[in-house]
C-alpha cells in the first residue's frame, strides 16, 4: 500500500533518508516543503496514534490540529478504506527506520501561511468518502477505480486544477477528470479514452506495459515526474491491480484536449473525418492507405536528412549557416539532431529494434501539442529504475544554447512530431517565439 501511494515520492529527498522528508513543492502561494514521516518521536511522527495518522490521510489534519498544504494528497488519500489505513500505519511504524531530520518551515508569507484557511478548503474541495464497491460494476473495475482514485492519486497529476489549488474532479463522474495538466513543466497528458487525446489507441495490455515498464514501443516513455512514479511505484505492483486500473481507465468518459466532453471526442465523427482525409491524401498520392485518425501516437515519419550530410564532418559547428548553406542544404536542426542524438535514436529517428532506444516518431512527447516534454526531455535527459535494468538518457542542459535547444526542437516538431508550422500555418519565426517564450521556464531559471 505504501508503494502504491507513493509515499517515498514526496517524502524521500534525493540525497536525504527514506522518509525523512524535506522536498520542495511549489504551490501558488510559495514554496513547502515535505516532512519527515518516520517513526522518530521528536522530528517524525512516532508519536502519532491510528486515529491521528487516519485523520492525515484522509483530512489532512496533523496530529498537533494544523491543516496540511494540499501539495500532500489527503484529496486522494481520503478513499483508503480502514483496513489499508492499519496497514499503512503498521508499515510506517515499525519497517521505516526513524530519521531525526527536522522539519523546515514554509517559506509562505504572512498572512497566507497561516494554516486555518486551509481547514475551510478541505470542507469545500476534499469530498471523497473512503472507499465503497460499486454493485453492478466488475471486481476489476472496483478495485482499478479504488488504486486510480485513491493510493494512486493519479489526478493529482493528471487533472486540471483550479484557482484554489484544488483538483477540478476526483472521480469520473465530474467533468474534467484526469483530462490532463501541467505539473513541474511537465504535461500530464490525457488518460481518458479519447481516441485522439488520450489513451483511445491504447488496449488494456498497452496500459499494463507501460505502468510495469515506462516504456510503450512505439507510443510513450515516461519522463519527468511519471518516471518517478514508475521506480517508485507502478513497477512493484501486481500484473492484476494494473490491469484493474487499465479497466478502470478505459471506463472514463472521453475527454478533449481541453479536458471537456463534448461532439469532438466522438469517436465515430473522427474516424469519418480520419476517413475522409485519406481518401483525400489518397487522391493527392494515388496510394490507399487505411484511414487513421491523427493522434499523438502516430505523428511523423522516419528522416532521411543524414542523406545531405554525406561525407560532411558532423562536429562542425551546427549553428554555422553561412558554412552549412555552402556546403549541404542541411538546417542547423538537422547537425544538432545527427550530432547529439542519433547515436541512439538513430539516423532516421527509429531508435532500436528493441525500443530501449525509442522511436522519435510515433512518440507520445513529440506527437503532442504540448512542446514542454520534449523540452524537458532534453534538457533533463531521462532516468527510471526498471524491474532488471536501468533507462537512462543524458541531460543536454549544459550542451545545448538557448537557440541550439530552439533550432533542434524546431527540427524534431517538423520532422517526427506535430509540423506546428504545417498545421497552424504559423510562420517558422512565430513558432520559434513560441519556443522561445516558454525558455525560461524550462531551464528553471
Ligand atoms: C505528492 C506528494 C506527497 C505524497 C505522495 C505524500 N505526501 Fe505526505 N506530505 C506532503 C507534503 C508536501 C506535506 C507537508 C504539507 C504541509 O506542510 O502542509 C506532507 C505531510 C505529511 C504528514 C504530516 C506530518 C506532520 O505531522 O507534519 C504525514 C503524516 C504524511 N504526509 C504522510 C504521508 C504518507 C503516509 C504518504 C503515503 C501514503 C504520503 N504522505 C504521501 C506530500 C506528499
Ligand atoms: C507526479 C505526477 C504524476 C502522477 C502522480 C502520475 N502521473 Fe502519469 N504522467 C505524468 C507525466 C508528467 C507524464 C508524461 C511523461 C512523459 O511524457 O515522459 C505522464 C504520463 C502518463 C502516461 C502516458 C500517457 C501518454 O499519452 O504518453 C500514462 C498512461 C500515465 N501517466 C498513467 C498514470 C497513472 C495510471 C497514474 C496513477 C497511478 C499516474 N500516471 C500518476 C505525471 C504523473
Ligand atoms: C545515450 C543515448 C541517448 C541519447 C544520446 C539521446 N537519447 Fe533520447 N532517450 C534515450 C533513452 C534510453 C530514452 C528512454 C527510453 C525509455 O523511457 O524507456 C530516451 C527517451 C527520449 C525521449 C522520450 C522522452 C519521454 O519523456 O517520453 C525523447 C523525446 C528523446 N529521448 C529525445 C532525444 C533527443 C532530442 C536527443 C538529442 C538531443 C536524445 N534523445 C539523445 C537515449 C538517448
Amino acid at each position: 500500500m505504501a508503494q502504491a501511494s507513493d509515499c517515498a515520492a514526496c517524502h524521500t529527498a534525493e540525497d536525504g533518508e527514506d522518509y525523512a522528508g524535506g522536498l520542495t513543492f511549489e504551490t501558488p502561494v510559495g514554496e513547502i516543503f515535505s516532512t519527515n514521516i518516520t517513526p522518530d518521536t521528536e522530528h517524525g511522527i512516532g508519536n502519532y496514534t491510528l486515529e491521528e495518522y487516519t485523520r492525515v490521510l484522509r483530512e489532512g489534519e496533523a496530529a498537533d490540529g494544523h491543516n496540511l498544504y494540499p501539495a500532500m494528497p489527503f484529496p486522494s488519500y481520503a478513499r483508503l478504506t480502514d483496513d489499508d489505513i492499519k496497514a499503512l500505519y503498521a508499515w510506517n511504524m515499525h519497517d521505516v527506520e526513524p530519521s531525526s531530520t527536522p522539519n523546515r518551515e514554509s517559506e509562505i508569507p504572512f498572512p497566507l501561511n497561516m494554516r486555518w484557511p486551509m481547514g475551510l478548503w478541505e470542507e469545500i474541495f476534499s469530498p471523497l468518502e473512503p472507499w465503497q464497491d460499486t454493485a453492478d460494476k466488475s471486481a476489476d473495475w472496483n478495485r482499478g477505480a479504488y488504486l486510480v482514485q485513491g493510493p494512486g492519486h493519479c489526478g493529482s497529476c493528471h487533472t486540471e486544477r483550479g484557482l484554489a489549488f484544488q483538483e477540478k474532479a476526483l472521480t469520473g463522474d465530474e467533468e474534467g477528470y484526469l483530462g490532463g495538466a501541467m505539473i513541474e513543466g511537465w504535461r500530464a497528458f490525457n488518460l481518458t479514452p479519447d481516441i485522439k487525446d488520450g489513451l483511445g489507441s491504447w488496449s488494456e495490455q498497452d496500459i499494463v506495459t507501460y505502468l510495469s515498464t515506462g516504456n510503450l514501443k512505439g507510443k510513450a516513455q515516461a519522463g519527468g515526474p511519471m518516471a518517478d512514479v514508475i521506480t517508485h511505484s507502478m513497477r512493484h505492483m501486481t500484473d492484476e491491480d494494473l490491469n484493474a486500473m487499465a479497466v478502470y481507465l478505459k471506463s472514463l468518459p472521453a475527454l478533449n484536449g481541453k479536458g471537456e466532453q463534448g461532439e469532438a471526442v466522438n469517436d465515430d465523427d473522427r474516424k469519418a473525418e480520419a476517413a475522409k482525409s485519406s481518401e483525400k491524401q489518397a487522391d493527392d498520392k494515388g496510394s490507399q492507405d487505411t484511414p487513421q485518425v491523427a493522434t499523438r501516437f502516430n505523428q511523423g515519419a522516419p528522416a532521411d536528412d543524414v542523406l545531405l550530410l554525406r561525407g560532411q564532418p558532423l562536429d562542425k559547428r551546427p549553428d554555422d549557416e553561412d558554412l552549412i548553406g555552402q556546403l549541404t542544404e542541411a538546417t542547423p536542426g538537422v547537425r544538432l539532431y545527427l550530432g547529439h542524438c542519433a547515436m541512439c535514436h538513430g539516423a532516421d529517428g527509429a531508435g532500436t529494434q528493441d525500443g530501449y532506444y525509442p522511436s522519435l516518431f510515433h512518440n507520445s512527447v513529440t506527437g503532442s501539442v504540448y512542446p514542454d516534454n520534449l523540452a524537458q526531455a532534453i534538457l533533463n535527459g531521462v532516468q527510471r529504475e526498471n524491474n532488471g535494468h536501468s533507462v537512462f538518457m543524458p541531460a543536454f542542459d549544459t550542451s545545448l544554447t538557448d537557440d541550439e535547444l530552439i533550432n533542434l526542437m524546431d527540427y524534431l516538431e517538423n520532422r517526427f512530431g506535430e509540423g506546428h508550422q504545417a498545421k497552424t500555418l504559423a510562420t517558422p519565426d512565430t513558432r520559434r517565439q513560441q519556443l522561445s517564450d516558454k525558455l525560461e521556464d524550462w531551464r528553471g531559471e
